[in-house]
């Protein structure tokens, strides 16, 4: 979906948060990674209403993080969840309260495991039964518990794709429900004096468009709760039913809303929890469903190609360097001119710049006829574009500037081909 701001003012032009598109690329150049705070800050607060005073929403950092947006999400009174020592201090740097972080990670090292216990990180999530005794140490040494959740892997197949579907029994994440790991898990983090066993997590994919998955996925972590309760006497504080709301990328993609997600969740949790004991705090990660709509991927056509007998090229300036899905997992876009609407139109193939046959950005696209020396926006590209991004070619990676009510404000500053150079020595020097 378009950012919420997104209009065309009376030239024609497209707008985002009240600045012209063109001005933008003017201004800051291109490729840009343009974000919509309105957008940002309104996919949190509904997050946020949805949990209510009975839940947690920690943002996942992973769909996109950068200080400015870390501070953005901590001035929503939402949580983050990071995923390593690089997402970790770019969070406290923001002054994100390290009680409202929660770290992941299928194998975090030690200086990421000490870096969160000397932070004070409200809840790390334990992914590997090597991670515990590591924990219990640091837990130790820090003289108090260290609240940790269990990541397990309850056996839901989410209709996404194979490199974005997780919860699955056959996984590198967590502990599988089935055939006792994840029962062992619990025994093991339970014998350690050093940790507190807070709660049990589970994310199962990504651009889940469906509440059904969410729902199975809360009733999943119950079950297995409640077999701990009667073997252990342990009952959870809190359940973490990880991100993966979808966004509409496309005509037809029609997600359900957080509250739609945080009904259906809930729903199924209320009757496994054993007589005296309260229903656990429901947590949530959300990134995608936070950041993709807010974020629109400005380019400059740079060629038109006719292949004859063949398709025709619309080659940009940017590509699979600063958007990596559509080679990575077939994703899909759409996009539009950033000038005037038109009425002539033509199926097209918006191929990006590096040296791979696979970098289009868009495939046999119907859309208004576009010309080199053109503007295109592509939308929908706030989340796991910037975040995925590299230097592929020795191609700098584009700035990211945020734009609310008229208002332009550079997030992450362009790289520079010097920059790239930077951390490179001569041959023969030390
Ligand atoms: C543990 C965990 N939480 C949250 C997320 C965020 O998922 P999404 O961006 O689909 O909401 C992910 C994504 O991979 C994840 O692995």
């Amino acid at each position: 979906m378009k950012p919420v701001t997104c209009t065309r003012d009376a030239r024609g032009v497209l707008t985002v948060g009240g600045v012209p598109l063109d001005e933008l690329a003017e201004r800051f150049g291109t490729p840009l990674y343009v974000m919509d705070v309105a957008t940002i800050r309104e996919r949190l607060a509904a997050w946020r209403e949805a949990l209510g005073d009975a839940g947690r929403v920690y943002y996942a950092g992973k769909a996109f993080l950068c200080r400015a947006m870390a501070e953005l999400v901590r001035a929503a009174g939402v949580g983050l969840d990071v995923v390593s020592g690089g997402e970790l201090t770019t969070a406290l740097l923001a002054g994100v309260p390290p009680a409202d972080i929660v770290l992941h990670g299928n194998v975090k090292t030690r200086a990421e495991l000490e870096l969160a216990v000397d932070a004070g990180v409200g809840r790390i999530v334990v992914d590997s039964l090597e991670e515990l005794p590591l924990l219990d140490e640091l837990g130790r040494r820090a003289g108090r518990r260290v609240a940790v959740l269990l990541r397990l892997t309850p056996g839901i197949e989410a209709h996404t794709h194979e490199f974005i579907r997780t919860g699955q029994f056959d996984s590198k994440f967590g502990f599988a429900t089935l055939g006792g790991a994840a029962e062992e898990a619990v025994q093991a983090a339970l014998e350690c004096s050093g940790l507190y066993l807070a709660g049990l997590h589970a994310h199962i994919g990504s651009q889940i468009l469906d509440v059904s998955p969410f729902a199975a996925n809360a009733e999943a972590l119950m079950q297995f709760a409640r077999r701990q309760y009667d073997r252990w006497g342990w009952w959870p504080e809190e359940i973490d039913i990880g991100g993966g709301l979808g966004v509409s990328y496309e005509p037809g993609d029609d997600p359900p809303t957080p509250a739609a997600v945080v009904r259906a969740a809930r729903e199924r949790m209320a009757e496994w929890v054993p007589p005296g004991r309260a229903v656990p705090i429901l947590s949530v990660e959300p990134g995608r469903s936070v950041a993709a709509d807010a974020g629109v991927t400005l380019y400059r056509i740079g060629v038109k190609k006719r292949v004859p007998g063949g398709r025709t090229y619309v080659a940009v300036d940017g590509g699979m360097g600063d958007n990596i899905r559509p080679a990575l997992y077939q994703a899909r876009y759409t996009a539009e001119p950033v000038g005037p609407p038109r009425p002539e139109r033509e199926v097209v193939t918006v191929a990006g710049r590096y040296c791979e046959s696979g970098d289009l950005l868009l495939r046999d696209a119907d859309l208004p006829r576009l010309e080199p020396g053109e503007l295109l926006a592509v939308f929908t590209t706030g989340a796991y574009t910037y975040a995925m991004a590299s230097t592929y070619n020795r191609v700098p990676r584009p700035a990211v500037v945020a734009v609310d009510r008229g208002d332009a404000r550079i997030w992450v500053e362009r790289e520079t081909w010097a920059d790239l150079a930077r951390y490179d020595r001569a041959l023969g020097s030390p």
